[in-house]
Parts: C-alpha cells; sequence; structure tokens
C-alpha cells in the first residue's frame, strides 16, 4: 500500500533533533513512572502479551470517560495513531467517499487515500475562529458520503466545537447515514468551560471515538490509545486488530490504568502548565505584531498567521537557523501562511525571546 508521507512527522525527525528549543511539541510535559500510583507487584509481574484486547481495569477506567459506553463497546490500541489507522482499515474500502476537516492530523486523509477512497478536504477558516460552517459542512456531506473525520478539540489551531454543534453535526450525518471518526486526544483539555467536551461515541450511534494518553494524561511514551463505538464495529475493528497489534504492553496497560484512576491531579497540573502558557503567548503576541492568532480555547496548540511573505516552510528554516527554535510550519498540515506552536512546551518564555530577537534581522 503506496501512502503520501507524513509530512508533520517528517518534519519533527529532521528539525526538532537539532533545536536549541521545541515548539512543535503537543505534550504537557511528560510524567515519569514514580509520579504515577503504582504498587510493587508490577515489578513481578510476567511480562506475558497480557490481556489481549486491553484489561478489564483499563477498558473500566477507559469507560469512566464516557457517558453511556460499556466496556464491550471499547477497544485498546497502540496510541491514537493505531486507533485511527484500525478505524479505516475496518470501515474503507475502495471508493468510499470521506470528507476530513482540516487542518488535521495527516492520518485522517492520506490513509483513505492510500486505501483508494475519494477524499474531500473541508476547510476550516481563521474568521470562523477555526470552526465549521454548518451550512457548508452539510453541502461537503453527501449521501455517497461514507465517513466524516473531525477532531476536536483541534490540532493545531485549539478550536473547540462546542457541544451543540457537535449535536448538529450528528444531526447532519444522521439524516445522509454517515459515520463520524472523531479523534478526541485533546479531549479533557478545554480552557472555557467544562473540560471534557461531549463525545461523538455518546452522542451517535455511527459515533466512532479515539482516545490516547498522549496528550490529556501526558503519558505518550505509554503508547496506548482506544477506540470507542458501537458493539458490532468495535468486533469488526478487532478482527483487523489481530493483524497489527496482538495486545499492546503489559506494563503500558497498568500504567494507563493507574493514571487514568487519578487523572484528577494529572488534570490540576496540566491545567497550570496549560494557562501558564496562554497566558506567556498572549503577552508575547502584545509585543510581536508580526504574529497573530485565535487564542486556543482548548488543546496544547495555537496556529499562529505571521506576517512575512514567504512560506511556512522558509519562515521555519529561518527562524531555527537564527533563534535556534523549531516551530511547526502551517504547509505540513495544508495550511501555508501560518505556524503551530505548541503553547505548553517547556522553556516557552525563553524560546519565544529567542523569535523576537530573530525578527529584528527578517524585518
Ligand atoms: C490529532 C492527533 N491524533 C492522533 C495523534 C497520535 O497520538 P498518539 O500519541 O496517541 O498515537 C496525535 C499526535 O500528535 C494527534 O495530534
Amino acid at each position: 500500500m503506496k501512502i503520501a508521507a507524513f509530512k508533520i512527522e517528517e518534519w519533527m525527525n529532521r528539525y526538532c533533533p537539532r533545536a536549541e528549543y521545541d515548539l512543535t511539541t503537543t505534550c504537557i510535559a511528560p510524567l515519569s513512572i514514580n509520579e504515577l500510583p503504582y504498587s510493587k507487584e508490577i515489578f513481578n509481574v510476567k511480562l506475558g502479551y497480557g490481556d489481549i484486547e486491553g484489561s478489564l481495569r483499563l477498558k473500566t477506567a477507559i469507560k469512566s470517560l464516557y457517558e453511556n459506553q460499556e466496556t464491550e463497546n471499547i477497544t485498546v490500541t497502540h496510541g491514537a495513531i493505531g486507533a485511527n489507522q484500525l478505524v479505516f482499515l475496518s470501515l474503507l474500502e475502495k471508493g468510499d467517499e470521506v470528507v476530513s476537516i482540516v487542518p488535521a492530523y495527516q492520518q485522517h486523509y492520506s490513509i483513505p487515500e492510500s486505501l483508494g477512497c475519494r477524499v474531500k478536504l473541508y476547510f476550516l477558516k481563521e474568521e470562523n475562529k477555526w470552526l465549521p460552517d454548518l451550512e457548508e459542512l452539510d453541502r461537503v456531506i453527501t449521501s455517497k458520503t461514507k465517513l466524516l473525520c473531525l477532531n476536536n478539540p483541534n490540532n493545531p489551531t485549539g478550536s473547540v466545537m462546542p457541544d451543540w454543534m457537535l449535536e448538529e453535526i450528528v444531526k447532519i450525518a444522521h439524516k445522509k447515514n454517515v459515520w463520524i471518526l472523531s479523534d478526541e486526544v485533546y479531549r479533557g483539555l478545554n480552557l472555557i468551560g467544562k473540560p471534557y467536551s461531549k463525545s461523538i461515541a455518546d452522542l451517535y450511534e455511527r459515533g466512532i471515538s479515539v482516545g490516547s494518553m498522549s496528550k490529556t494524561y501526558s503519558l505518550p511514551g505509554l503508547r496506548v490509545g482506544w477506540i470507542v463505538g458501537r458493539e458490532d464495529l468495535i468486533k469488526e475493528i478487532n478482527h483487523q486488530r489481530q493483524y497489527n497489534t496482538i495486545s499492546v504492553s503489559i506494563l503500558d496497560d497498568y500504567f494507563a490504568a493507574s493514571a487514568l484512576e487519578n487523572k484528577d491531579f494529572i488534570s490540576q497540573r496540566n491545567f497550570q502548565i496549560m494557562h501558564n502558557g496562554i497566558n506567556i503567548l498572549k503577552q508575547w503576541l502584545k509585543n510581536n505584531l508580526e504574529f497573530s492568532c485565535i487564542i486556543p480555547a482548548g488543546g496544547t496548540t495555537a496556529f499562529l498567521k505571521y506576517n512575512f511573505d514567504i512560506s511556512s516552510v522558509e519562515f521555519c528554516k529561518k527562524i531555527q537557523y537564527l533563534s535556534g527554535v523549531a516551530l511547526l510550519p502551517g504547509e505540513t498540515m495544508e495550511k501555508d501562511g501560518y505556524v503551530r506552536l505548541g503553547f505548553c512546551a517547556e522553556n516557552l518564555q525563553p524560546a519565544l525571546k529567542q523569535i523576537s530577537t530573530c525578527l529584528l534581522s527578517l524585518r
């Protein structure tokens, strides 16, 4: 199966290791094992495959994040990246029509394209605060569409679809018999209102929610994600899953369950980091008028428009060369003229200061 290059991953692999400061990150200060509650018994656990589809303890902890799901509606995967891929492999066939809301994670359109699907990109617009225009979306989704992909809260823009909007999107999808894959890896990180938006799996019988330990729970190194959806779909996904997962590591399963059972302390710590990051960013934007952005309502990234007549790829290369700070070009997310900045990054303040200094030579 031929597939397009994954542009953000290629960029990050190439530029981040050489950066003095890395602002491409989407994570919030990953936790160590020592910061998680665990019992010493874990050191005696035999490192077999463990529970193939995820332990009951882990699935029960995942279930608690949703309003009306059962453990049978959940399967555990290798991160959200494994979850998204399994959904596409299970649901799609050559010729199917897929609508993907972008900018978003490239998996959402490049995997369907590689499977021979007809993919339509629906671009969010800054003038709409990076939220979909429902009338437009209703026109883009047709009775031929099989799957709508969205990412809420959104990476890179930090926009959060309000619950009423999700309900309206469900109505559109229901009318046309369309599945919705909602990549919810940043769910639980809303900066305004309740931290958790509604989950698509709780709103819609054809809603498929993907979550993971990587962002909201600061444990990307565990490589644990999950899919929540209708039981018959989860069965279908598990059938595919046997070919590429077997199980997640028994250690990852254990620590993921422990973290979710104690998620309040992770959440408190992460909100402090997020608010601090947003305040630093707001202050910096006031003093650096070459940049502007819609202040994120959630998630961990902001999408900054820059006022220089240069492509985002060239701009990021220049910034990194002159300041040592790695940023992600919007072009890698199909939106040139912008850069993505992880506002929860370590050393955000000194990194932004370095960017300000180097702007003098770009002006
Ligand atoms: C929207 C989105 N989905 C999925 C992933 C992959 O997450 P995971 O580390 O859980 O595989 C990312 C990682 O950046 C992401 O931003």
